[in-house]
């Protein structure tokens, strides 16, 4: 039975045109009437149906949306235990979140690169929930798959005030009952470099004129600052010294396990140093005693292996001091002016 039938069937009083036939105004209003409520029912499903479906065909959108508003800072980075292809990382950094919804994300496996770079290692970045702040500890061995790229990134670090790294994924966001949602994590964050390790300094350091049995003829102090959050463990690291803009090598200075620390670094220095050469520069180029000296990267070891990616980056640096050498001979009972034979 139709519900015209039913509507008639049921006594309804209908209008009736001058023709003497009923018209189909008279009869839809007639049904509206009687049936508004199934109309409002059948409207509402109809409007729930198509908000939700609009909201869940937009959830991905916005879910990705939200994904590339949120920040990725790190908070301290320590690199340790390095090999010649891996390395150990533990690095704490914060999620910043400014969307209302705070979505949980997967663990999910992210690429590590500089700047627009082919990928240098792999991490796992833990589970997180993204509140507004949201901190995640990597904790972890890390191989280096790429050993150029890692190279060119301890190059940049140690170049460069502000270095740029992309951090980049795919995860799994899950947010109240929506539908889980496969969110590309692409995040560029920018750091503090070693920023050529400017202020780096030999503050203080005595010549011994009998060396020790490993050669050691001039011990001392380096001082490094270090503006970054990281904390680097380069193992034995010796650097060459030149007379100042020359290629005359005076000798070697190492500095053992070497491991910088963000902020000020004081660590002890030991050096082999052609005392020859250095009397003799003295006594004729640099009669004040001040003796300028490049100190270039040579090699860092750790455990017997030969770190490149460092040994490259510490290479590519020159750092630029001068020794009071006549001081210090002084020290040792050796006064370079008495030497040169002129009066006293
Ligand atoms: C997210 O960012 C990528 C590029 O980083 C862009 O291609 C994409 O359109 C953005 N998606 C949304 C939903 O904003
Ligand atoms: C991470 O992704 C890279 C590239 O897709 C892959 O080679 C590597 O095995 C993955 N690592 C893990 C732990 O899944
Ligand atoms: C380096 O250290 C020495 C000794 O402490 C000091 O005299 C000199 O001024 C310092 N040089 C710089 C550039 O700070
Ligand atoms: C320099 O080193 C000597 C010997 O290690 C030490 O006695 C002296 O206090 C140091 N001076 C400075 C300024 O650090
Ligand atoms: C240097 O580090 C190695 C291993 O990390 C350790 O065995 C050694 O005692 C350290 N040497 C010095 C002089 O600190
Ligand atoms: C590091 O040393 C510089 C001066 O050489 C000083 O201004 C700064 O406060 C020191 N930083 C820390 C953390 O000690
Ligand atoms: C030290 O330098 C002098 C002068 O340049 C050179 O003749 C001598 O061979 C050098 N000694 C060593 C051990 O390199
Ligand atoms: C380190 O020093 C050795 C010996 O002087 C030299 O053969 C080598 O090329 C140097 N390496 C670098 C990276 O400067
Ligand atoms: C650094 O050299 C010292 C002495 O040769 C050694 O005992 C130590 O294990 C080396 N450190 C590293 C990290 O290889």
């Amino acid at each position: 039975m139709s519900w015209q039938g039913k509507a008639e069937g049921m006594g309804h009083v209908e209008e009736v045109g001058p023709s003497g036939k009923r018209g189909f105004g008279p009869k839809l209003k007639a049904h509206l009437r009687r049936f508004w409520w199934l109309h409002l029912i059948v409207f509402i499903a109809f409007t729930l149906i198509l908000v939700l479906s609009l909201i869940y065909a937009a959830f991905p959108h916005i879910s990705q949306h939200d994904i590339n508003g949120s920040t990725l800072t790190i908070q301290s980075l320590v690199l340790s235990s390095p090999t010649p292809d891996s390395f150990h990382l533990v690095q704490t950094s914060v999620i910043g979140n400014g969307s209302p919804y705070h979505p949980n994300l997967d663990a999910f496996n992210a690429s590590l690169s500089l700047d627009g770079r082919a990928p240098y290692a792999y991490i796992e970045i833990p589970q997180v929930h993204a509140t507004a702040q949201a901190t995640t500890v990597v904790d972890q061995d890390v191989s280096i798959t790429d050993l150029d790229a890692f190279t060119d990134y301890n190059i940049a670090v140690l170049q460069n005030e502000d270095v740029k790294l992309d951090v980049k994924g795919k995860t799994a966001l899950h947010e109240m009952r929506f539908p889980t949602n496969t969110v590309n994590y692409d995040k560029a964050v920018t750091m503090k470099g070693l920023n050529k390790l400017t202020g780096f300094n030999v503050t203080n350091f005595t010549i011994e004129l009998n060396p020790e049995p490993d050669g050691t003829n001039m011990v001392g102090t380096v001082y490094i600052p270090n503006p970054t959050v990281m904390t680097i463990s380069m193992g034995n690291v010796t650097f060459d010294n030149f007379i100042a803009s020359t290629t005359t090598r005076i000798g070697t200075t190492t500095l053992t396990n070497l491991t910088l620390f963000p902020g000020n670094n004081t660590i002890p220095m030991r050096s082999q140093i052609n005392q020859t050469l250095v009397l003799t520069q003295i006594l004729e180029n640099f009669k004040d005693g001040m003796l300028p000296i490049d100190i270039v990267g040579n090699s860092s070891v750790y455990d017997g292996q030969h770190l490149v990616y460092f040994e490259k980056a510490l290479a590519s640096v020159t750092q630029h001091i001068t020794l009071n050498v006549g001081m210090a001979l002084k020290a040792v009972g050796l006064d370079p002016s008495s030497l040169s034979g002129s009066p006293p």
